[in-house]
């Protein structure tokens, strides 16, 4: 009897688990279906999400392109006004030489109708020097007036500066301006070379508008320095000027501000410079100096200088006039 109630009881233990076992594997198969359905739903979730982001991206590459196409045509745009500026200063830049080259030659026949083989020498060497020298300009030129893309080289600072000092030597000229550049430390930067002429071209012009009201011609003064500083090329355009003013400060770098007479001032010139010089992953900035004027800086990333050129410390100063 005993017997008969322990196994009966025991079958009974048995089904309770057999049933409990069904069970908890119902519970997991119906987990499982769930936990597939969430999945398929995050999933679809996300590729959608995704799908977006693609969308986003691609919109904002174009964008990107576009904004990258724009920039490149305001500076062209910006470079072909300037070249419009330049233009008058240019000719007579060249008008000079191309007239000293007519009188040797005139001379240099009546010296040679007269066998004066000396002299007919002397005036052809005269000749040669002055077409070498609008070689010299119109090559800047040649070279200002380019498409220039992406064109990414090194950039001797020192000698992108002296070129674009070159260009303008008649403004400064005509406005009795002195100009003296101090390279204080030879330094090189990666770059497109006329694009970084164009800004040096635009600060120059800009210092050289600056002294115009000054009263005594000998405190019209522009000097460029040249200096390597931490890890970054540095390109002071210092001008004896009346600074800028406090109002005139906050507006700068906008495209289209000018304080100058219309057909003198674009506004177009800093902001140009500004885009061209972050491109290059610069920083243009500009204050008042304490001793009056203004200084516009031109920061541009530039390796450290070549030991072989700074074996002693030295500082290469090439102060110069063109006069
Ligand atoms: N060296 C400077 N000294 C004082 N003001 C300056 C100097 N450079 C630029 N500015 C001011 O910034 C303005 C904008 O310059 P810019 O963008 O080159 O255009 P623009 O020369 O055609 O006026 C100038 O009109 C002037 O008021
Ligand atoms: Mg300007």
């Amino acid at each position: 009897m005993a017997i008969a109630a322990i196994s009966l009881w025991a079958i009974y233990q048995r089904r309770r688990r057999l049933q409990e076992r069904l069970e908890s594997r119902d519970a997991l198969r119906r987990a499982a279906q769930e936990l597939d359905a969430t999945i398929a739903v995050r999933t679809q979730e996300l590729r959608v999400a995704n799908q977006a982001l693609e969308g986003k991206y691609v919109t904002l590459q174009q964008t990107e392109s576009l904004l990258r196409s724009t920039q490149n045509e305001l500076v062209q745009a910006g470079k072909l006004a300037m070249l419009g500026q330049m233009a008058a200063g240019v000719t007579h830049e060249l008008n000079q030489p191309l007239a000293a080259i007519r009188a040797f030659a005139d001379n240099a026949v009546q010296f040679m109708r007269r066998g004066q083989l000396p002299q007919v020498e002397e005036n052809l060497e005269h000749i040669s020097g002055a077409s070498a020298h609008m070689g010299k300009i119109i090559a800047q030129l040649k070279g200002f007036a380019r498409k220039s893309g992406d064109a990414i080289a090194v950039v001797d600072v020192a000698q992108t500066v002296e070129a674009a000092v070159l260009l303008l030597r008649n403004e400064f000229r005509q406005q009795a301006v002195s100009i003296e550049i101090d390279v204080r430390s030879p330094v090189q930067v990666m770059g497109d070379v006329v694009r970084t002429e164009q800004v040096l071209i635009n600060l120059l012009r800009n210092a050289i508008d600056a002294v115009e009201t000054v009263e005594y011609v000998a405190d019209k003064r522009v000097t460029v320095i040249v200096e390597h500083e931490a890890g970054e090329a540095v390109i002071r355009i210092r001008d004896s000027g009346p600074g800028i003013p406090d109002e005139v400060a906050p507006h700068l770098f906008e495209p289209f501000f000018t304080t100058k007479p219309s057909g003198k001032g674009l506004g177009l010139g800093l902001a140009i410079s500004s885009s061209i010089v972050q491109a290059m992953n610069g920083r243009l900035s500009a204050h008042n100096l304490p001793e009056g004027g203004a200084e516009f800086i031109v920061r541009l990333p530039a390796p450290a200088p070549d030991p072989a050129s700074a074996i002693h410390g030295d500082i290469i100063d090439r102060t110069r006039h063109p006069d």
